[in-house]
């Protein structure tokens, strides 16, 4: 038989069995016995906290054939057509690939008639949030006149992007994180009816490495038994999350940097192997080198997401790679981050993306290159602040003042590194920075990043509105090659440099030191 994910073999199938969510278990027992049951529920929450689980035991409960009932029986033909997804009558349905209004349409026609077999027909909407505004539009015509017998659950990890209108018209369950008691509870429960021998420490670390998502721990534990087998030990529990963690995504990172080929499809070999679940692991590498970006941007080290026993990891990751590097590389990335998302075959979504990510242009090669030479250039990163800047380069020291005699533009670049630290680190590398009436200029060496800025323009005037405090429009420009090259500065050897050159106007790069090497 085939292996089964431990998540969807234990999933609860009574409310008895979930975990952690006393208060919405008994919300609904308590409705459900007093023959209060509403139209529309909202199940709303972070990842593998129940929410799916909880909207399938309702259905049950409700439709049973010895029900409405608190506990489902679990046993007559419906029950076992609702846990086996095949009743007519209660229909999943997957908001991520199900937006279109065209399609909610279908719905409310398929409500106007009465349950196949069951006292009701359910609607289980999933990843609520991913609904167009039409097809929301749709659903709120069918809420306000609710056809008899019919009952909608949505499930949702964003809340706030459900509208005003539907939230005043479903009753809301809101799921919360398990807890670290809970969590081992659960884990050690699943581990003795598996059979598997394993110590307290492992379990405590499995547990806790779940950040409240029972889904998280048990999809760890999955790669652990597949990595350590019947016995499992703390030490089994490290080397999964070793491999998984810095190391990995640091080799990852060099991997693609270097355009191996060969080399990230062993890496993700190896990652299936010990059970990954891919879309994690594609999100876990954007997180990743978000971090390695804050690090090489020198951005305060509370915004990581790191455990702090990771952190030296980390710095040492993120020195092996220029700052523009970097950017290229979570730029790519992250342009493939909704594909991976949706994809059917998470594997090969995960390693087009990466194989695509690593044919871009190779600066590591253009780095060793001038290693052979006298000195190697040192990419700048983008300056935190302004005023925390030594002396600076003239052209710089000019932008600098133009800076200071508008304060409130850095206090915009500042927000925007704190809200969308990416495109904060892009914004970080103008040139020059000005305002003009309810204008703001920015000007950057490279088109790549002017690209970036411009790609984010609509957030950005967002924040900007709010800094200044009145409507703003972001220009963005591109200096001409000629430009990006001040007259004053073109005295040193090193500067004539072509392959120097090539990284001043290509990425905006700015010498900072020479080193021998
Ligand atoms: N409260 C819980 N009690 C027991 N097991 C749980 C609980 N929550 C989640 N699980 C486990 O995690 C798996 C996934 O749960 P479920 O699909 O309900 O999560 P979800 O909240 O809908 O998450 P997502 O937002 O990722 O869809 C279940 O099959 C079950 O094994
Ligand atoms: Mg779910
Ligand atoms: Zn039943």
């Amino acid at each position: 038989m085939s292996y089964q994910a431990l998540a969807r073999k234990y999933r609860p199938q009574s409310f008895s069995d979930v975990i952690g969510q006393e208060t919405v278990v008994r919300t609904l027992q308590n409705a459900i016995e007093g023959q209060r049951i509403h139209h529309a529920y909202l199940f709303a929450g972070v990842r593998g906290v129940g929410k799916t689980t909880a909207a399938r035991i309702l259905a049950k409960a409700l439709n049973c054939v010895k029900g409405p009932t608190a506990e489902p029986c679990n046993e007559c033909t419906i029950c076992r057509e609702i846990t086996e997804g095949i009743d007519m009558d209660v229909r999943e349905i997957d908001a991520a690939t199900y937006t279109g209004v065209d399609n909610i349409r279908e719905l409310r026609d398929i409500t106007q008639f009465q349950p196949a077999r069951d006292r009701n027909r359910i609607f289980i909407i999933d990843e609520a949030h991913m609904l167009s505004t039409g097809a929301w539009n749709a659903l709120l015509k069918i809420l306000e006149e609710p056809p008899p017998h019919v009952i909608f659950m949505f499930a949702t990890t964003e809340i706030n992007k459900v509208p005003q209108t539907i939230i005043s018209r479903v009753q809301k369950e809101l799921l919360r994180k398990i807890t670290l008691d809970d969590l081992i509870a659960r884990v050690r429960k699943i581990v003795d009816a598996e059979g598997i021998e394993a110590d307290d420490r492992a379990i405590e670390i499995i547990a806790r490495r779940g950040e409240g998502s029972v889904r998280d721990s048990l999809s760890l534990l999955d790669q652990v038994i597949a990595f350590g087998g019947r016995s499992i030990s703390a030490a089994d529990v490290a080397t999964v999350l070793g491999l998984s963690d810095t190391t990995f995504f640091a080799r990852i990172a060099t991997l693609i940097a270097e355009g191996d080929h060969g080399g990230i499809l062993e890496a993700l070999d190896e990652a299936s192997e010990t059970g990954r679940d891919f879309k994690m692991l594609y999100r876990d590498l954007l997180s990743f080198m978000r971090n390695l970006l804050l690090v090489a941007g020198r951005a305060n080290e509370s915004m990581l997401a790191v455990a702090p026993e990771d952190l030296p990891a980390i710095r040492t990751a993120a020195e092996k790679f220029s700052y523009s590097e970097l950017l290229r590389i979570a730029n790519l990335l992250l342009r493939d981050d909704e594909t991976v998302n949706r994809a059917e075959h998470q594997r090969l979504a995960v390693e087009i993306a990466l194989l695509k990510a690593a044919t871009f242009p190779r600066l590591r090669a253009v780095e060793q290159e001038l290693a052979g030479g006298a000195a190697i250039p040192q990419v700048a990163a983008p300056r935190p602040r302004a005023a925390a800047e030594p002396k600076a380069a003239p052209a710089r020291r000019e932008a600098d003042q133009a800076a200071s005699a508008n304060a409130t533009i850095e206090s915009f670049i500042e927000r925007v590194q704190k809200a969308r630290p990416l495109i904060g680190g892009y914004l970080g590398a103008a040139k020059s920075r000005k305002r003009d009436g309810n204008k703001l200029l920015l000007t950057f060496a490279d088109s790549f990043t002017a690209d970036q800025v411009s790609n984010a323009r609509a957030a950005l005037e967002q924040i900007a509105a709010e800094v200044f405090g009145e409507p703003m429009v972001i220009e963005v420009k591109t200096d001409s090659p000629a430009a990006g090259v001040p007259a004053a500065k073109s005295s040193s050897p090193l500067r004539d440099d072509p392959v120097v050159q090539a990284f001043q106007k290509h990425l905006g790069a700015d010498i900072v030191e020479s080193r021998k090497r």
